[in-house]
């Protein structure tokens, strides 16, 4: 499928959705949403599709909502559209892994996409920020409960309310991002994790992904419970026999997804 906003390439089972608005350095709107979208729809569809890559260009991931779009919008608009909200919770719901890459800024709804990501490996270029407090605004895409829970409360207020940028180091050290990448090898050691997250059984990583996301929301004990039932299931699977034998067997795994 052809888009205006993005560009999809297959990797044997793994998609890479490029951003492409280079003109607004991939500024988020209403169009890009509903494209990407589309993109996680056919990617979730596909089963041969086991894990995604969503990038941006080695200038920006994405330099946040489009100010422009925006800018002369009324409540009832904002109001009456959720703005963004369904697009936000379509992220949120896809049930395949999705690695944000990023590289040069992350700003605003960009730090937003990315953190709505499974994991986030950044480029030595990259620079997250919250700066819609600049336009007289507050995040809207979470931002302002995820980058708390992501780098706890003195770092999100610093960053929300005074709107600076964190480079990648600091991104690391924080714990926003997993890893940091020279600019040139971002993609490739994107596609290469999400290579290796597409080899293993796509039932166990999806009710990983489940567990490590309930640790946001529930108890610790209740989290440990549900991790521990979880885990008991796994033996209903093909996957969780064929892993064990291939380990005894001394050979790679062939996961089915069964
Ligand atoms: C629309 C944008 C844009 C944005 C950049 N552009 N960011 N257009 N929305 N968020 C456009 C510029 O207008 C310009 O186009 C072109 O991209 C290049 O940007 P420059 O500013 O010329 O580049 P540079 O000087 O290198 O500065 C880069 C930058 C700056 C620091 C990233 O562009 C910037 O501060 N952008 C805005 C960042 C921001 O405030 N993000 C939060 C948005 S609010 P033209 O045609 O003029 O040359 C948000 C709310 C989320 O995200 C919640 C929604 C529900």
């Amino acid at each position: 499928m052809a888009y205006e906003t993005l560009i999809v390439e297959a990797h044997d089972a793994v998609a890479l959705i490029r951003l492409n608005r280079p003109e607004a350095l991939n500024a988020l709107n209403s169009r890009l949403l509903e494209e990407l979208g589309q993109a996680l729809d056919a990617a979730e569809a596909d089963p041969g599709v086991r894990c995604l890559v969503l990038t941006g260009s080695e200038r920006a991931f994405a330099a946040g909502a489009d100010i422009k779009e925006m800018s002369d919008k009324s409540y009832a608009e904002m109001f009456s559209a959720d703005f963004f909200g369904p697009a936000a919770r379509r992220i949120e719901a896809c049930r395949k892994p999705i690695i944000a890459a990023v590289s040069g800024y992350a700003l605003g709804g960009g730090c937003e996409l990315a953190m709505l990501c499974d994991f986030i490996i950044a480029s030595e270029t990259a620079r997250f920020g919250q700066p819609e407090i600049n336009l007289g605004v507050m995040p809207g895409i979470g931002g302002t409960q995820r980058l708390t829970r992501l780098v706890g409360k003195s770092k999100a207020m610093d960053m929300i309310l005074t709107g600076r940028m964190m480079d990648a180091a600091e991104a690391e050290r924080a714990g926003l991002v997993s890893r940091i990448v020279p600019a040139d090898r971002l993609v490739a050691e994107a596609l290469e994790a999400a290579a290796k997250i597409a080899g293993q059984s796509p039932l166990a990583v999806m009710m990983n992904i489940e567990l490590v996301d309930a640790a946001y929301e529930t108890t610790l004990s209740a989290g440990v419970a549900m991790e521990r039932r979880l885990f008991h299931s796994l033996f209903a699977f093909e996957d969780q026999k064929e892993g064990m034998a291939a380990f005894i067997e001394k050979r790679k795994p062939d996961f089915r997804g069964r």
